[in-house]
């Protein structure tokens, strides 16, 4: 992030732990609550926005050397993501050509072939069908022709993004808008070491879990033992940009630029970043790395979904050594750990308590609040994505009526 626009942002913050205000939405809104349980709502998301829309699947670092893969299984169709020899990052339907079963069953790893199980059909990290026991056998076939099916697969400002649509298209400029694609390149995404990575699978709808990163009104109650220590409830920054958005949440440490020159003033000491990029990822760089949050549905479950979390590291930090490096691997260690224990743990048990209600249909609506603006956001983009109506702000008229 360009400097004047993180002191600028740090300014915000300050100017509103020193009024106590906040981000104002400028309104309530309610959000019916069947967009969490409506089976047909979640068949067109699964079909529309993960389906039929690029997907942010990992980081550079996570295809480091060519034959490097990752396997993503969260979406209805299996994809096998990889590392050509010349370094570039390649996307397949992770099915053979043969017979179509899965070739790659491993999460991620590095392999010079991936072969099928079931006859032994094997590829290189290109998807190039290179092997074919008894091909006298089998009988004559091109090779040529039976490569793994290619996806589309682009990388950007150390992000990996595929289609799964075989004849989709990824155009990042609408993906990521300008804002973006003018900010991204100023945290070297790119050059990030992945240190470790998680799954929660939750009984709670997927937009559930992205709500619960969209505000930091809940963190004087929900997290009063665990993030209030180190963040401020209630105070953020928030500016969106078409489909995307970014919230700056206000670290503790915010205080110690107020004795400082404003050119030392750093947005990771004083805020951590939150990117929410459409329509499933949010992106959290802080001081030693980054976290990388995917929320997916579960297809014919509206109530469940699996968040995958990514935690990456400076490369700067795999360089150190003695205390330093013994402090560094600590860190590395508990990374997962206290991530869990906060958003695991704490978060997305309130997700599966709201998804309970709402399954029993307790209420009707919801109500997103003034301080709320990102919920009102993406609960808004995703509405008018669908062409469905965005529900308007609440009438001032209205706010002394049950609703
Ligand atoms: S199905 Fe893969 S080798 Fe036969
Ligand atoms: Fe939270």
């Amino acid at each position: 992030m360009r400097h004047d626009v993180q002191v600028q942002l740090m300014k915000q913050l300050l100017a509103h732990l020193d009024a106590g205000t906040t981000v104002d939405a400028g309104g309530l809104r309610r959000m019916k609550t069947s967009t969490y349980t409506d089976l047909d709502l979640a068949e067109r998301e699964m079909a529309e926005f993960f389906l039929d829309t690029p997907q942010c699947v990992g980081m550079s670092g996570d295809l480091a050397e060519p034959g490097a893969f990752l396997t993503i299984n969260d979406l209805t169709i299996p994809i096998l993501a990889t590392r050509d020899t010349d370094g570039t990052f390649k996307a397949f339907v992770n099915s053979c050509r043969h017979r179509g079963a899965i070739v790659e069953s491993e999460e991620r790893g590095t392999k010079r072939r991936f072969t099928c199980p079931f006859h032994s059909w094997s590829y290189d990290a290109g998807g190039t069908l290179v092997g074919l026991p008894k091909s006298d056998h089998f009988g004559e076939v091109d090779t040529d022709c039976l490569g793994l099916r290619s996806l589309p697969a682009e990388e950007r400002h150390g992000l990996l993004f595929v289609h799964p649509n075989p004849d989709g298209e990824i155009d990042l400029d609408e993906l990521l808008g300008e804002w973006f694609n003018e900010e991204f390149p100023t945290w070297n995404f790119g050059s990030l070491i992945p240190i470790n990575h998680d799954a929660y699978d939750t009984a709670c709808n997927w937009k559930l879990a992205m709500d619960t990163f969209g505000e930091t009104y809940h963190f004087s109650s929900l997290h009063k033992d665990t993030l209030l220590n180190s963040f401020h409830g209630n105070v953020q920054c928030y500016d969106d940009d078409g489909h995307n958005h970014r919230m700056i949440l206000c670290r503790r440490d915010i205080d110690e630029m107020r004795s400082m020159p404003e050119e030392e003033w750093d947005i990771t000491v004083a805020g951590l970043p939150v990117y929410w990029l459409f329509p499933n990822v949010i992106i959290m760089p802080f001081r030693a790395g980054c976290f990388l949050v995917r929320a997916y549905p579960t297809s014919g479950d509206p109530g469940r979904h699996v968040s995958r979390i990514d935690f990456y590291m400076k490369p700067e930090l795999a360089e150190a050594s003695g205390p330093e490096a013994d402090e560094i691997n600590d860190f590395i260690a508990s990374i997962a750990q206290n991530f869990a224990e906060i958003i695991r743990d704490e978060d997305y048990v309130m997700g599966a308590s709201q998804q309970t209600a709402a399954n029993a249909g307790a209420l009707e609506h919801i109500v997103f609040g003034r301080n709320e603006p990102a919920l009102h956001h993406y609960h808004a983009t995703y509405a008018a994505k669908l062409g469905h109506d965005v529900e308007p702000l609440l009438d001032p008229a209205d706010l002394h009526q049950r609703f």
